[in-house]
């Protein structure tokens, strides 16, 4: 991401930086998108403005080494912009067929992209977790469905040893993650400003990683 770029964009308003930074990536990823309209407590699709989006992948201090996972990646926004950091590879979790078309499309597209993108049409909690190092959420569901991503995730580390990070943004079920004695929590913040502003809370992984007791993973 271009130095220059960043430090206009800190003066626009939200809405006109949104609609210039797509115009400068060449992608579309606007608007709000009911993906379960049958359940009630609904989590739709949406993301967070450039700007947070930046700020958050910038505290997560990605390196070339790094496989960002973007759990529940929508029309591929956040996705997008992680794929123009030098990572190893950019990949995108999401249920929706008709988002991961949109998302494929938009990572076709994307232009200044410095590392591949991999959207895969999966259930979060039916995904393999291996190659990820760096896991980003804005919070896609619900306290059952992110117990099991989070168990998941604590099982790819006894298949994969490696430490990983996670980003969670509107933390609503932050005691899901508090659980997790083998997960550390490491800042959080407000993102954004007024009545859009933004929880953002950061977590690592425990090292050595502790032994898992089954369910929700505990130390001995
Ligand atoms: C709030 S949007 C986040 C979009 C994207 N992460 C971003 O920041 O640009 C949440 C997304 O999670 C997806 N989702 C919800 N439950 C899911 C599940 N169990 N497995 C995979 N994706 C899921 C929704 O379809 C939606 O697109």
């Amino acid at each position: 991401m271009t130095p220059d770029l960043e430090r206009v964009s800190n003066f626009l308003p939200s809405k006109i930086d949104n609609f210039l930074w797509e115009k400068r990536l060449g992608i579309s990823t606007r608007g709000i998108v009911d993906t379960f309209p049958e359940v009630t407590v609904n989590y739709n699709y949406m993301t967070l403005s450039y700007r947070d989006n930046i700020r958050i992948l910038k505290a997560v201090n990605l390196t070339r080494d790094d496989v960002f996972v973007d759990i529940g990646c929508g029309k591929g926004r956040m996705l997008c912009c992680s794929a123009l950091c030098d990572v190893r590879e950019a990949i995108g979790i999401e249920q929706s067929p008709e988002l991961c078309a949109i998302a494929r499309s938009n990572a076709a597209r994307l232009r200044g992209r410095k590392a591949p993108i991999t959207i895969i049409q999966s259930r979060a909690q039916e995904f393999d977790y291996r190659e990820g190092t760096v896991f980003y959420l804005y919070n896609p569901f619900d306290q059952s469905v992110l117990g099991e991503v989070l168990d998941r995730l604590r099982s790819s580390l006894d298949e994969a040893r490696r430490p990983i990070r996670i980003a969670y943004a509107r933390p609503d079920h932050e005691d899901t993650l508090e659980a997790c004695s083998w997960l550390e929590k490491t800042d959080c913040w407000l993102s954004g400003r007024g009545t859009t502003a933004v929880g953002v809370s950061f977590w690592k992984s425990r090292l050595p990683v502790p032994v898992h007791s089954g369910g929700m993973s505990r130390t001995r």
